[in-house]
């Protein structure tokens, strides 16, 4: 058994706040299980951060028209404080934009680079030769070739579903400029994986069968079947920490190469400021190495992150990788687009005190080995009858109880009841299941213990046994003080709000799992306790139907009245609008354009000039049909040339349910040249 427990939790993207899908499937299993190891009394660094580079948020950044350093700047702080709300206890929260991360990552990069461990490849990668920037393929948008949806993105059509290459889109337009992309060569450094195969094989496959998770394992089988590809390292991005290399100029290290090293800049950082060797957490065959990771990241943690490690030479592999299946939402895939999420933020502000029931909750349905769901109502129930009806009833019975017969102090009791026996039954089965990775199991067994308590207490009725039996009575809630306390001290991994209060309650101090296990009385008779605090309260209906009723909102505000409408584009700023020159206009001539069955060349009037502009509606109209009409005009597109004429401008058309295009007219004759907005 090692001593040292390094402790990851997956790096969050700062592109968005986290949601419950992120705490139950990650953040709250990891901060239970780091919690528990310090109870082992095992020297614990519990380490994550944001996630700052990558596609997703520049993407977020051009959704709203800021940088993408406003973008992790806002997004970490909102991250952090959630997850110090709920009682996350990392040891360090940094983030990936850090100077130490910088340094750690490029530092890893070299060291690969100058053992020889990358091989150079020279692709060709679309390139938009306005903004000369290589596009990203979210950064290519285009026709769908499978459903033909307009708004297909580079690697996928949302519209479909399916996995697409930019090469694969009808008409690639570059999402930066509108401009066709054209291909150009570019050199990128590549790891092999291909030569990590039998190295994972025997580390993984061999050797893992029977204590990493069947879904992990299963993965990360199916890749290794299917064979490795190298994987370049470095991207052609402006975002991301720059490759240390002279030629590497425009060139940054590829995400799922820095993100990850994350881990190990991030404990030094933590190492650096409480006088700890880092070294002995990372490169210490003493030390064991769990990642918690959802599962869209096995490949990333199973299969590229150790090959760079081994492929660096120093570091230890992994001991366990726990993966966690995802979590629905009354039943729909949480999806942060369309705002199908409960948010830790609101959360937190709107349920305030209440944290360990979004935990307890959270933890009962959390998606250990399949996908599962979480709804308000079963929210309510667990609230309401598991932790209010029994947790929070039994120990509000035992202490004022105490305080009524006794003062608040602990009576006289046999120290060898047999119910005592529970206490550390529930201790080791706890530890038991927190070992394997078994979250829900382990919070069964607390709450078992609870529920033992309530039927101790009705079956023993201290309250009736008072009057003719009173060392009875005292025997029952000297074990009952017991239990309770037990309660107190197992409770904390799963609910340290809750725990804590009770300590304070029974005035006692915390102990190590051991003791807990071993001491066979937790608090002695004679022990004056405090007095007894609220620790959960009922979430009434009114609460509940609130809460769905925002879901409800959300449902309605993306339920679409057209099913064939397009999702709407990425919002833009009001400034985005004001660029757009719209006026009326009046068609004065047109004629067909020679050789050209779609276009129509016209002369309109735009009230600030008669000019000329070429439109594709030839297969709507006849020219004839066009004179005389008021339309509306981008008036200060760029002019283009069509078939040799130059276009100047941009007449406005949608179709009709036909697919025959339409002029857009205002809906009274107004003057020529008139703003539009
Ligand atoms: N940001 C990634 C995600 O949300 C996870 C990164 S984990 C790390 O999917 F190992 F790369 F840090
Ligand atoms: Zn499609």
């Amino acid at each position: 058994m090692s001593e040292r427990k390094m402790i990851t939790a997956a790096l969050p993207y700062a592109n968005g706040p986290v949601h419950i899908g992120h705490l139950a499937g990650v953040y709250i299993p990891a901060d239970v299980y780091a919690r528990f190891q310090r109870r082992l009394e095992k020297e614990v660094a519990f380490i994550c951060g944001s996630d700052e580079h990558g596609i997703p948020i520049t993407i977020r950044a051009k959704k709203e028209g800021v940088t993408p350093q406003d973008i992790v700047d806002k997004y970490h702080e909102i991250i952090k404080k959630s997850f110090s709300d709920l009682g996350i206890s990392f040891d360090e929260y940094s983030r990936t934009t850090s100077k130490k991360h910088y340094e750690v990552s490029q530092d890893f990069f070299s060291t690969l680079y100058n053992k020889r461990k990358f091989t150079e490849e020279i692709s060709e990668q679309y390139f938009d030769e306005q903004a000369n920037e290589f596009l990203a393929d979210r950064y290519i948008v285009g026709t769908c070739p499978n459903c033909g949806n307009d708004g297909a993105y580079g690697d996928q059509c949302e519209k479909c579903g399916s996995t697409l290459s930019p090469s694969e889109l009808i008409n690639p337009k570059s999402m930066l400029s509108g401009n066709v992309p054209v291909l150009k060569e570019t050199k990128n450094w590549y790891l092999p994986l291909n030569e990590y195969e039998n190295f994972l094989n025997e580390w993984i496959i061999l050797g893992h069968k029977d204590d990493w998770k069947p879904n992990v394992y299963g993965q990360v089988k199916s890749w290794l079947n299917d064979g490795l590809k190298p994987r370049a390292m470095t991207r052609d991005l402006n975002w991301g920490v720059p490759v240390p290399l002279p030629d590497a100029d425009g060139k940054v290290l590829y995400v799922w190469f820095d993100a990850p090293i994350g881990y190990i800049s991030f404990t030094q950082e933590w190492a650096e400021k409480n006088g700890k060797n880092w070294k002995d957490y990372w490169q210490n065959e003493n030390s064991d190495l769990v990642h918690f990771i959802g599962k869209d990241n096995i490949v990333f943690h199973c299969i590229i992150f150790p090959a760079m490690m081994k492929a660096h030479g120093d570091y230890i592999m992994p001991t366990n990788v726990p993966a966690f299946e995802f979590l629905n939402l009354e039943n729909d895939k949480i999806s942060t687009s369309r705002n199908w999420a409960v948010w830790a933020h609101e959360y937190v502000e709107e349920f305030p005190g209440q944290q360990d029931v979004l935990r307890y909750a959270l933890l009962s349905s959390a998606p250990e080995t399949k996908d599962n769901n979480f709804t308000w109502k079963d929210f309510q129930t667990k609230n309401n009858s598991e932790l209010v009806g029994i947790f929070g009833n039994f120990i509000n019975r035992v202490a004022v109880l105490i305080h009524k017969y006794y003062n608040g102090i602990v009576p006289e009791g046999e120290v060898n009841a047999p119910e005592l026996a529970e206490i550390t039954k529930a201790a080791a089965e706890i530890k038991n299941f927190l070992e394997n990775f078994e979250f829900r199991n382990a919070l069964s067994a607390m709450m078992n213990l609870a529920r033992f308590g309530n039927q101790y207490l009705q079956t023993e009725e201290p309250w009736k046994t008072i009057k003719d039996h009173p060392e009875k009575a005292a025997h029952s809630l000297f074990v009952a003080a017991q239990i309770a306390v037990g309660l107190a001290q197992i409770s904390e991994p799963f609910m340290p709000f809750s725990s804590e209060k009770l300590l304070k309650m029974f005035n006692v101090s915390q102990l190590n799992w051991k003791e807990i296990a071993s001491e066979k009385i937790l608090i002695k008779t004679g022990h004056q306790i405090n007095p007894a605090e609220l620790l959960f309260s009922k979430i009434e209906d009114e609460t509940i139907e609130f809460q769905i009723q925002k879901l409800e909102n959300t449902k309605e505000s993306n339920k679409k009245t057209n099913p064939k409408a397009n999702p709407m584009k990425d919002e833009i700023q009001f400034d985005d609008f004001t660029k757009i020159d719209l006026r009326t206009a009046t068609i004065l001539t047109a004629e067909k354009v020679e050789k050209a069955d779609k276009l129509l060349k016209f002369t309109v009037d735009t009230g600030v000039d008669v000019r000329t502009v070429v439109s594709g509606v030839a297969e709507s109209f006849t020219p004839e049909q066009c004179v005389g009409k008021q339309v509306m005009i981008l008036l200060n597109l760029a002019p283009r040339k069509i078939r040799g004429i130059e276009s100047q401008g941009m007449l406005l058309l949608t179709n009709n349910a036909d697919g025959k295009l339409v002029f857009v007219t205002p809906d009274e004759t107004v003057e020529n040249g008139v703003e539009i907005g």
